[in-house]
């Protein structure tokens, strides 16, 4: 996720931009920048580090001009570094270019762009877009963007500017947002609305595959071929605050509803056209350097640890290797068996909590290979490990968090999966039908957010109990963690998970007449005897709330309410199973008026020990 903006009219752009972009800074704050055409030529100004950076480093000579694009970024190809921040320019500095979103075939683009005689000053995917531009302008700037958009791939929200016409800006959109304001002598383009609220209030929603040539006094908005569309102003009666939000009332909830395109950007850059492999261009792993371990090691906290212990189970089934998930705080002072023969992963949304950093040394020091899994580019986790997979969530600003995790689990899927294609561990039908399965993931998550009213009325039932049990077997157990750990963390009630064969070694005390257990049934091989587990709260007394996979039409025998989720291949339901507990975290801290996205006592990073 990254912010872009836009604008041309008869005032300077400059001020318009800044401010622009400050509002989009919740959508990235790595680096930023902007480009103003002077009259004569364009003017680049980046900095890495947030939006001050930039502010600081322009104050003096702000760049003057009436049409300028700029963008506030969140890493995802090439570090944070004032190089890789937008815009992008081709070679002559005529195009430059903003972008949010992922160019997938950007690699096998710049080496032909190369051979031809490019050259490239970023590690990113978008400059290919610029260079491109260059390549294929011959004398009419909407032609050639047209052209650009017939050879990329993926998803993005683009805006170019050209010296050569630099009375129009050109805007489009792929499943990322974009949004053109409309004011008087003046236009605006922005990736969100808190961006342009202050200004105007009359805009356009672009859709995919929208082209739209914006001047100062029009907007000419046609289809990928050229075909003029015909779009309703949006009117935006919205404050500035809930726009910021996305009309949601927290970022939580709008993180929960992000998930299906955060999912979608995990995965589907790294699966193989023909759908039969998982391509993991970060890596390069050979049969020999997976064989080169012994054991694996998942070390994380929180959420993140969650997803590890999902992670464990992933790649001991797929590929038979070993793999011991460990609490970061924990790891450290237990003396861990680590070598040279051992891979050490570690799993953070942020890539800067410190107990999962010290572990990471740790393990380094004692010789192990290293891999990080986090989402933010550039992170020091990132720059610690030996090599990195990027989840590509886009920034998680709750504190719960939701997106981080169900990215996490797709990426331990998709690299489990990855391994056992090399270890041949796994079958190439198999390997076919869960990656068919996985594609389906984002359009399943959204149906699982829409099944919402009966979790409210949950919420407000039973938001005021002082105590909830999570139970369930196998990956329903890893879920139920999570589920734990969200209702305690937001709704501050004490909410215990429990391996649910466990129960009758202790926990079982605590079940009387009235309590609430949430029970995981999705895991069909251990079916029956979560059942007996359930069977034995009932007969306790428990009001017991079951999640099931859409085909069971068992437990509503058992249980007093059934929530259902889109059925999937069983390693695939815990990122399913996980939304209808996040959601009812999330309304259990409505109905009890707590601060949702600020809990109390918690941080979003943790950078102490
Ligand atoms: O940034 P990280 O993933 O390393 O953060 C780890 C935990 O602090 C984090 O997951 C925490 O548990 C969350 N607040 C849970 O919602």
């Amino acid at each position: 996720m990254c912010g872009i903006v836009g604008y041309v009219g008869t005032n300077q752009a400059t001020p318009f931009l800044i401010e622009g972009l400050t509002k989009l800074e919740y959508r990235g704050y790595d680096s930023a920048g902007i480009a103003v055409f002077d009259g004569e030529k364009i003017i680049v100004e980046k900095s890495v580090g947030r939006l001050a950076s930039l502010k600081e480093k322009i104050a003096g000579h702000v760049p003057q001009g009436l049409i300028g694009i700029g963008h506030t970024r969140w890493a995802t190809h090439g570090r944070p570094s004032d190089l890789n921040a937008h815009p992008h320019t081709d070679c002559s500095g005529d195009f430059v270019v903003v972008h949010n979103g992922i160019i997938e075939n950007y690699l096998s683009l710049k080496e032909k762009l190369i051979k031809k005689g490019h050259v490239f000053k970023s590690e990113t995917d978008t400059e290919v877009i610029a260079h491109l531009l260059e390549e294929l302008y011959k004398g009419d700037f909407e032609a050639a963007v047209r052209e650009v958009l017939k050879r990329i791939d993926g998803s993005y929200s683009l805006v170019f500017m050209s010296r050569n016409d630099p009375d129009k800006l050109i805007c489009t959109k792929q499943d990322n947002p974009l949004v053109i304001g409309l004011g008087d002598g003046e236009n605006f383009i922005a990736s969100d609305i808190p961006a342009i609220i202050t200004r105007t209030r009359r805009t356009y929603i672009l859709n995919d595959g929208e082209v739209a040539v914006v001047k100062k006094d029009s907007v000419w908005i046609t289809d990928r071929e050229g075909i003029p569309v015909t779009k309703k102003i949006f009117e935006v009666n919205w404050n500035a605050e809930a726009a910021e939000k996305g009309g949601y009332e927290h970022f939580m909830l709008k993180e929960i509803h992000e998930q299906p395109k955060a999912v979608r950007n995990t995965m589907s850059p790294r699966i193989a056209k023909d759908g039969a492999s998982i391509v993991m261009s970060e890596l390069k792993w050979t049969r020999e350097y997976l064989d080169s371990f012994e054991k694996i090691f998942i070390v994380a906290c929180g959420t993140a640890y969650h997803a590890g212990l999902v992670g464990k189970y992933y790649i001991e089934k797929l590929t038979r290797i070993p793999v011991e998930v460990d609490i970061a705080s924990e790891f450290r002072y237990r003396s861990p068996i680590i070598n040279d023969r051992t891979l050490m992963m570690v799993v953070s949304q942020s890539g800067e909590t410190s107990d999962t950093l010290a572990a990471l040394k740790e393990s380094k020091r004692l010789g192990a290979r290293t891999l990080a899994i986090t989402n933010v580019v550039g992170s020091s986790i990132a720059r610690e490990a030996d090599q990195v997979i990027y989840t590509w969530a886009g920034p998680e600003i709750a504190v719960a968090s939701t997106k981080a995790y169900t990215t996490q689990l797709i990426t331990m899927f998709m690299l489990a999966v990855y391994m056992a294609g090399i270890k041949e561990t796994l079958a190439p039908e198999r390997t076919r039908e869960l990656i068919a399965c996985l594609r389906e993931i984002p359009a399943q998550i959204s149906e699982a957010l829409e099944d919402v009213e009966p979790i409210k009325t949950f919420a407000k039932e039973y938001g005021f109990n002082e105590d909830v049990f999570f139970i369930g077997r196998s990956l329903d157990y890893d879920v139920a963690m999570e589920g734990a750990l969200k209702l305690k963390e937001i709704s501050y009630i004490h909410a215990e998970s429990y391996a649910a064969g466990e129960l009758k070694h202790g926990t079982l005390a605590l079940i009387v007449e009235g309590i609430p257990v949430i029970a995981l049934a999705t895991q069909k091989s251990v079916y029956e005897k979560t059942l007996s587990n359930i069977k034995e709260v009932k007969a306790r007394d428990a009001i017991v709330i079951g999640i099931a996979a859409q085909d069971d039409n068992e437990l509503e025998k058992y249980v007093d309410h059934v929530i259902k989720v889109p059925q999937t291949d069983e390693l695939l339901i815990p990122i399913l199973a996980v939304i209808p507990l996040q959601l009812l975290a999330y309304y259990a801290a409505i109905t009890r008026g707590c601060d949702v996205d600020k809990p109390r006592n918690l941080a979003k990073s943790v950078t102490v020990e």
